[in-house]
């Protein structure tokens, strides 16, 4: 493989909720997480995140299996609650001595932390004043940002603001099928303006604490039109305005994308206040982009079989399916399936990348592709684990072929460690290069981390 661009970034990615356990120690505060996974009926097998991978107490094993993967990065979330166990106020130091000794640990090891100061799990009594879709949260999220800041910034090697505000507005307060399970379909929009207004509101409090680069991560998917119909290219381009553009356009270029397939005016939101934009603007010095698969859609009301593509729409079913909405999810034929039912498309992130180049050119900072992966059956940990390979395999070089095409991209992180909490599908789907026997937390390299390591190790 050709050579990567200088001070390239090979990771692994995870996020407190999803590993750490410990909800309830050291000072943490309820998270809107807990709140939702203690309803019963919300969560497959009504698992919870209260223990998870126990990373809380088993983090320094953690740590030494990246070094052994010889990985010299690291993606993980602070968790808001174990900060501000109120969402407000002064930091609580022994939250904040966890992520110290976390950072520290992996300077030893020669591991660049990237930290993500938001991956979902907000501060229950946030939400009890109604969380994102109140304007205030964007200003709790600064402030507490400040706080991690003041304490780390002297060696995170790089922020992620937030994590996937899509699916945080889609699932968490859209249909709800994820914390804090609001259903308020496209009145959830308030939500999405609040967190990116977060993400602006924290850059310059990053700046001035930190010299490490900046950025927010979206998962993105390139959008495909069921047939060449104008109905249908319609249906993928509002598509593509809700996932992709919603959430980089206003933080690229400074402006709402055109919303009107919605019939929504973007410049006449009520919750849009003056000089808003400017601030979501603040310039960013990279892009975090998950990739997972491509979506696929048709005109409302086609014909031919219903959804069951990879995006959000698929895992949500017909949950938005009356709701008015310019698009219907249509299935990906011809690729292979992960467990999850996700088509595996490498090709879909060559096209995306060089999509995000094409479309925001020179306002396009270096992109860190800050999650990939795929979820596999638990049946052989350890030994075959060929899906994953394969899977890992063909997106690293859809990588190599972006960079060759001159996109400026600087770093890869798979998603995940470890096997972890999978949001609503509980520990039901598998994630991680390492196995975790969730009844005992005990880790098990499976092949995709041997092979991980072996392809790490030509780059060395
Ligand atoms: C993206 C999310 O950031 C992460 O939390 C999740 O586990 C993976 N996608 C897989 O669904």
């Amino acid at each position: 493989m050709d050579p990567l661009p200088e001070g390239w970034l090979w990771g692994t990615a995870t996020a407190a909720y999803q590993i750490e356990g410990a909800v309830a120690e050291d000072g943490r505060g309820p998270s809107i997480w807990d709140a939702f996974t203690a309803e019963p009926g919300r969560v497959k097998n009504g698992d919870t995140g209260d223990v998870a991978c126990d990373h809380y107490h088993r983090w320094p094993e953690d740590v030494a299996l990246m070094a052994d993967l010889g990985v010299n990065a690291y993606r993980f979330s602070v968790a808001w609650p174990r900060i501000q166990p109120d969402g407000r106020g002064p930091g609580n130091a022994k939250g904040l001595d966890f992520y110290d000794r976390l950072v520290d640990a992996l300077a030893e090891r020669d591991i660049a932390p990237v930290v993500t100061l938001y991956h979902w799990d907000l501060p229950q009594t946030l939400q009890d004043d109604g969380g994102w879709m109140n304007r205030d949260t964007a200003h709790r999220l600064a402030e507490y940002a400040g706080i991690v800041a003041d304490r780390l910034g002297d060696r995170v090697a790089a922020w992620i603001t937030l994590n996937e505000p899509f699916v945080h507005m889609t699932e968490g307060y859209g249909i709800g099928t994820h914390a804090p399970g609001e259903a308020l379909l496209l009145d959830a929009l308030p939500a999405a303006h609040h967190m990116l207004l977060g993400h602006g509101l924290t850059v310059p409090v990053l700046r001035e604490r930190s010299s490490a680069p900046i950025g927010l991560t979206n998962n993105y998917s390139p959008v495909w039109p069921a047939s060449d119909a104008p109905a249908d290219r319609a249906a993928a381009a509002a598509f593509d305005v809700l996932q992709n553009r919603l959430f980089t356009d206003p933080v690229l270029l400074g402006r709402l994308p055109d919303t009107s397939a919605y019939g929504i005016a973007a410049d006449e939101l009520p919750f849009v206040r003056d000089g808003d934009l400017a601030a979501i603007a603040a310039p960013i010095d990279r892009l975090g982009v998950n990739y997972y698969s491509p979506t696929r859609v048709r005109a409302p009301g086609g014909t031919g079989p219903d959804g069951a593509g990879g995006s959000v729409l698929s895992e949500v079913g017909g949950h938005i399916e009356d709701a008015g909405l310019p698009f219907e999810d249509v299935p990906i034929d011809g690729h292979p399936l992960t467990a999850f039912g996700w088509p595996v498309v490498p090709d879909g992130l060559h096209e995306l990348l060089t999509g995000l180049r094409d479309t925001y050119g020179d306002r396009l900072p270096p992109i860190l592709v800050t999650e990939n992966g795929c979820s596999a059956p638990d049946d052989d940990p350890g030994r075959r684990d060929q899906d994953r390979i394969d899977y890992l395999d063909g997106h690293l070089r859809a990588v190599h072929r972006a960079i060759g095409d001159g996109v400026d991209v600087r770093g890869y992180f798979v998603w995940s460690l470890l096997d972890n909490f999978e949001w609503a599908e509980g520990y039901a789907q598998r994630f991680g290069l390492v196995h975790v026997d969730f009844a005992t937390g005990a880790r098990t390299p499976k092949a995709s981390y041997h092979w991980f390591r072996e392809r790490l190790a030509r780059y060395r």
